[in-house]
């Protein structure tokens, strides 16, 4: 057989998946007649299934996670090393590479102070709701409560993170969500007409779009409004990449209200787009950042909650009153094996010069992106920064009526088919998933790079002609 395993080796595992496994994100009926996808080893940018079948995976493990690639035993040798001498103890006790990672971290982040380790980034995101809430409690009379959030940007899967969604979709069937949390509009230039700015381009629209906060901000009552939480580049949302002209504006209005900047870092957060962070492309300064993902690669679970020493401050400047700490515990926060994996996971960004090469194979990821929007019409944008990039559907690109989900999903089948795992908005914004995503590991060589869009480039034709 020409797979790398025999098939009837894993049959029994196959069959206990079907029989017990609940996956992420799946609607089940179809595994009564066909399996699901088993992952069973990685190696650098490509993955192999349970037939043996070899796919290169221009996802980082399906939702931009495995950011240095498959297979690094130095991190799993540097995590066995660690467990074997201390696996775990609460966070309310420190560990050697907890304490050394928030110090390579910090180093990376000016301005910012203090690292909160969690487990997940829904979790992160909680984390830094939580400190918002209770700086309101202690600071405003418990009137700076609210926290805005973006139309399209999503904040993870729990009922506090959801009530935070901007994706309309996902949310439902789950409400009812938790007061307070307040919608702001999106920044998608591409969609303007959507907000009335249609006839707006460049950083006027991106200034219109800031503005629209403020006009939230303004209609809710500065002072009821505690934070402002947005991802620096919408992942999930259809990779929207901000106008020109928004963030400086956000920042200044963030200032004039005294509304805190909560930037989620989960996807962007360590390279993705070509710097550490996202934020760090627009000058801006944040008062927290979470982030989760890459931070490890997914080599162990690690989530954190960065903030600056003058948030800190707040939760330690009144000995006297017995509430004034941060309450709050993660029990995996205490796991070792995170901070372990994120200090050799930064150390190999660092040693194999991982941050330029993303910004060269995405610099020509998005130039293949766009020769294919010059040969297919149903591409209507391309968007990205570093090796984070979509390119939206439409059946028409003056209407710009998007594509059905289905033909979406009929173009990462297609790209299945031929050896190519991409990614796709899934169940986000009502009538409106119809952007497909791509988000290789930063070891991506020119040959990946292209192979990928060569397969898209012909899923493109085999599902629209
Ligand atoms: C921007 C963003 N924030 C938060 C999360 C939630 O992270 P987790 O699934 O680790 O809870 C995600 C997950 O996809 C995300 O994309």
């Amino acid at each position: 057989m020409d797979g790398k395993y025999n098939a009837n080796d894993l049959s029994q595992i196959v069959e206990a998946d079907k029989a017990h496994v609940w996956h992420h994100l799946t609607q089940h009926k179809r595994f009564e007649k066909t399996d699901p996808r088993i992952i069973v080893e990685g190696k650098g940018m490509r993955v192999w299934d349970q037939n043996g079948t070899e796919y290169l995976d221009a996802v980082s493990g399906g939702v931009w996670t495995v950011n240095v690639g498959y297979g690094r035993e130095s991190i799993a040798n540097a995590v066995r090393d660690q467990l074997v001498k201390l696996n775990y103890f609460s966070g309310a006790a420190g560990s050697i590479p907890g304490a050394q990672f928030s110090e390579r971290l910090i180093a990376k982040m000016p301005g910012m102070s203090r690292v909160y380790y969690t487990n997940s980034g829904s979790e992160a995101n909680e984390k830094a709701f939580k400190m918002v809430r209770q700086i309101a409690h202690k600071r405003y009379g418990g009137k700076k409560t609210k926290i805005l959030y973006r139309d399209r940007d999503y904040h993870g899967g729990t009922i506090a993170t959801m009530s935070a969604g901007g994706q309309d979709e996902r949310g439902m069937q789950y409400g009812p969500f938790v007061p307070d949390f307040i919608r702001v509009p999106h920044c998608m230039e591409y969609r303007a007409h959507d907000q009335g700015l249609g006839d707006l381009s460049g950083a006027e629209y991106g200034e219109a779009a800031a503005n629209a906060i403020e006009e939230v901000i303004l209609r809710e009552g500065p002072d009821t409004v505690g934070a402002l939480c947005l991802e620096p580049v919408t992942a999930g949302g259809g990779v929207i990449t901000p106008p020109e002209g928004y963030w400086p504006r956000v920042q200044e209005i963030c200032r004039k209200y005294d509304v805190l900047l909560h930037i989620d870092e989960v996807v962007c957060g360590v390279g993705r787009t070509g710097t550490w962070f996202g934020y760090q492309h627009y000058g801006i300064q944040p008062d927290f950042v979470t982030m989760a993902k890459g931070v490890a690669s997914g080599y162990a679970a690690i989530a954190l909650c960065v903030t600056t020493e003058d948030v800190f401050n707040m939760f330690k400047d009144d000995v006297d009153d017995p509430l004034n700490y941060f309450r709050d515990i993660s029990t995996f926060g205490g796991c070792t094996a995170g901070p372990v994996a994120a200090l050799e996971n930064m150390r190999i960004i660092e040693d194999e010069d991982l941050l330029e090469n993303t910004n060269v194979m995405g610099a020509r990821m998005m130039d293949n992106l766009n020769a294919l929007m010059d040969q297919h019409k149903i591409i209507g944008d391309v968007r990205g920064k570093g090796l984070f990039l979509g390119a939206e559907l439409v059946r028409d690109r003056t209407s710009k009526e998007p594509v059905s989900e289905a033909e979406i999903g009929a173009v990462v089948d297609a790209c299945g088919a031929q050896g190519v795992i991409i990614g796709a908005m899934n169940r986000s914004v009502p009538a409106r998933n119809n952007v497909l995503c791509f988000s290789p590991a930063l070891i991506s060589t020119a040959d990946d790079i292209d192979q990928i869009t060569e397969v898209v480039g012909k899923a493109l034709t085999k599902v629209f002609g």
